[in-house]
């Protein structure tokens, strides 16, 4: 299975479910998507729509779950992440791919330093001495906006603020010069104008060491100034995908129109413009046999809750999971 030069990561009929008591959750659900080297992609959907899922997939951190089943492949430089050894994903994992958690608190060791926290993946993945690593550690911490780098590198996570241990995440995670970063809602914890800073942090130093990053987010306000390509999932499937300006301009997918009359916007001061999406996602366990959607769709006939819509070819780059796509293309609004 060889991937060309433009693609650093593909996803092909990828598939996690996991054995609950409640029956099969079907959580990832023949996903396929790729990503090219130094590409911003943003992966977004409401809470439980298996985004973590499917970036824990990718980092090879479902394979450790023991009631979980994976099929599908992941190609990832022309290795299949699905079926390698775990001794070869340890190697990829935090060096070529690296992960930004949601929780900046509880994802830093809080009983180790932020040296030690630093130095080990330099020393393990990169081979560098102990004061070669350190020396790297502070220049990270520059990069990242710490001030007074050199005298905080013995601190703790909990002597930095949110926004700053989120800053020393992204240090961490870019220490290898990884090639894919994956960040997983990485400024949900943090108030709005840090939020656009380590944003503003990520896709520079995205651009600086062409490294990928695909983000993870329930945010369409955060995917929208960053992204250059777009990912809407929806029950473990993709729903829509294309390039940011254009799925946000006119979404081919009604899922997409729905997440985003729940964005306020700045040039709308009525707040009941604002609307939310009735009925909620469909339990993972139990899906409806058609379209996952349809039991919340406008748009829905007899033939959504029959069939799954398959993803078809929308526009340039541009793909859609909905039979009635074309009523969306030719300009169908939401019913208010
Ligand atoms: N180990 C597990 N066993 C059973 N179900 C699981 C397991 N891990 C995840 N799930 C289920 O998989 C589904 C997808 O979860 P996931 O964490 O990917 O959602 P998400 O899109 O990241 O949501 P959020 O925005 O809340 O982070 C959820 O229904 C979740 O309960
Ligand atoms: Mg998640």
């Amino acid at each position: 299975m060889g991937v060309d030069a433009n693609t650093l990561l593909r996803l092909t009929d990828l598939s996690v479910d996991f054995e609950s008591h409640e029956g099969t959750v079907h959580a990832v659900d023949r996903v396929s998507f790729s990503v090219a080297p130094g590409e911003l992609v943003g992966l977004v959907g409401e809470s439980g729509c298996g985004k973590s899922v499917t970036a824990n997939a990718i980092l090879g951190l479902t394979r450790m779950v023991n009631n979980a089943t994976i099929s599908g492949a992941i190609d990832f430089l022309g290795r299949d992440l699905v079926t390698l050894p775990e001794s070869e994903v340890r190697d990829i994992r935090g060096k070529d791919i690296s992960m930004i958690f949601q929780d900046p608190v509880t994802s830093l060791n809080p009983v180790l330093s932020i040296e030690r926290l630093m130095t080990e993946g330099l020393e393990v993945h990169l081979g560098l001495s102990h004061g070669d690593a350190i020396k790297r550690s502070i220049e990270l911490l520059q990069l990242v906006g710490i001030p007074k780098a050199a005298g905080r590198i013995k601190d703790y996570p909990h002597q930095f603020s949110g926004g700053m241990r989120q800053r020393v995440m992204i240090a961490i995670a870019l220490s290898c010069n990884p090639k894919l970063l994956l960040a997983d809602e990485p400024t949900t914890a943090l108030d709005v104008t840090i939020q656009a800073q380590i944003l503003r942090l990520m896709k520079q130093l995205s651009r600086e060491y062409h490294a990928a990053v695909v983000v993870i987010t329930h945010d369409l306000g955060v995917v929208a100034g960053m992204c250059e390509r777009i990912l809407v999932m929806y029950a473990g499937r993709i729903a829509e995908s294309g390039p940011a300006k254009a799925l946000f301009g006119h979404p081919h997918h009604p899922y997409t129109v729905g997440l985003l009359r729940s964005v306020p916007r700045l040039n709308e001061p009525r707040k009941d413009s604002l609307q939310t999406i009735a009925g909620l996602p469909p339990d993972l366990a139990h899906l409806p046999p058609g379209c996952s959607f349809a039991p919340r769709c406008w748009l829905a006939t007899e033939a959504c809750w029959q069939q799954v819509p398959e993803l078809f070819h929308t526009d340039a780059g541009r793909l859609s999971a909905c039979f009635h796509r074309d009523k969306l293309i030719a300009g169908a609004e939401m019913p208010a």
